[in-house]
């Protein structure tokens, strides 16, 4: 059925001034708004002065804020964080994403400035936006030291809400030796550890990456640390293989490489947890758009793209994979990442726990 007139042009006016939306969130957590009330409510006039920032703007930020239900202000002018932002956008929460947010202000908002051009030339554009040649893609995303550092910060924010989720989806305990391929500075690999303490837990990254882990205490909680490309070195061998994030990096032909790579070093009866964006099973309209604009941000910053569950099933079966089954995000707190698990042979773990998982379809082979 049509929508009336009216919330056509809602919507449409939503739609054309969300980039302010998310320049008042972005802006708010790098000033430090919601760390400065979560000691206490203030007025705007002290706030300004905590922040150094002027009264007329702190002002119109903060009403803002109040109208995004980020802040809530009482009838003495009193602003404080709502449960939202005490929850989500104070540094130092369990389920903080202060992180997130201060990377996607610097560096996707400024890649995203060049849509056009991607969309024309079906590239990222690391060039335009910094002057940074993409032939090789993490000497791009990693190019200054505080670039790294923001990258890792945000992709751990999103374990501290998700990770215990993708994890229990399937019951890990069957896999004696797992290692988490592209693991970043250990955040997943550390959750893993905890949950399956019968079990062997290792991350393999670049060797910047993991000297910026140990830094951050990613070696620790059982978890053992191994430099080197996925690409190119000799893989561990493994019952498990967690590949979190990593495929929508890269475009099918490097997946299926990578993904031969790892199917030859795991031990017999392995297999391969694979965490990426999977739609959940009645995916809200924001959900569905949300997911779309992830894959025009894969566009922007990476060589891969975000893919439906049956492309997934494609890249593995083609690897040698003939059997994968789906748990998709679910549940109040979902996000985005669902589960992924693909073996070699029949599956061995039990039933998943935590949510139905769905069959693939029938093996090509095997
Ligand atoms: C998008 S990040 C995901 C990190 C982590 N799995 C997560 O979900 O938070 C991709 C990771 O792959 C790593 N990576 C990229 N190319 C690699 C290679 N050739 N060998 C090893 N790691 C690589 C990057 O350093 C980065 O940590």
């Amino acid at each position: 059925m049509e929508r009336p007139e009216e919330d056509g042009i809602e919507l449409l006016h939503s739609y054309a001034h969300g980039f302010m939306v998310s320049q008042v969130l972005f802006t708010s957590c790098q000033l430090g708004v919601f760390d400065t009330l979560a000691q206490a409510p203030l007025h705007a006039a002290t706030l300004a002065a905590r922040l150094g920032c002027s009264l007329t703007g702190t002002r119109r930020l903060l009403d803002a804020c109040v109208a995004l239900r980020l802040l809530s202000r009482d009838a003495s002018g009193l602003y404080a964080n709502t449960d939202m932002a005490a929850t989500y956008l104070t540094s130092d929460g369990p389920k903080s994403q202060r992180d997130m947010m201060l990377y996607l202000a610097k560096t996707p908002y400024q890649l995203w400035a060049h849509l056009g051009h991607a969309v024309r030339e079906g590239q990222n554009q690391y060039l335009r936006a910094f002057g940074t040649p993409s032939d090789d893609l993490f000497a791009a995303i990693y190019r200054a030291d505080e670039e790294r550092v923001a990258f890792h910060r945000a992709l751990e924010a999103t374990w501290r809400l998700e990770g215990r989720r993708v994890l229990t989806a399937f019951d890990l305990s069957v896999f004696p030796v797992i290692c988490d391929l592209g693991g970043g500075v250990g955040a997943l690999a550390r959750a893993c550890a905890a949950l399956y303490p019968g079990s062997r837990v290792s991350a393999l990254d670049a060797p910047d990456v993991l000297r910026e882990a140990r830094m951050c205490g990613g070696g620790g909680g059982g978890v053992r640390l191994c430099a080197g490309d996925f690409f190119r070195d000799a893989l561990p061998r493994a019952d498990l293989f967690l590949l979190a994030r990593v495929l929508h990096d890269w475009p099918d032909a490097a997946c299926r490489r990578l993904l031969r790579r790892l199917r030859a070093a795991l031990r017999p009866g392995g297999a391969v947890l694979l965490v990426e964006a999977f739609p959940p099973r009645r995916a809200p309209a924001a959900r569905a758009a949300l997911l779309r604009m992830l894959s025009l941000n894969m566009l922007l910053q990476t060589r891969g793209r975000e893919r439906a569950p049956r492309h997934y099933r494609r890249l593995l079966a083609a690897a040698g994979f003939p059997r994968a089954r789906l748990a998709r995000p679910h549940g109040p707190d979902a996000g985005v990442y669902g589960a992924m698990l693909a073996t070699t042979a029949a599956p061995r773990p039990g039933p998943p726990i935590g949510s139905p998982a769905e069959p693939g379809p029938a093996p090509a082979h095997g």
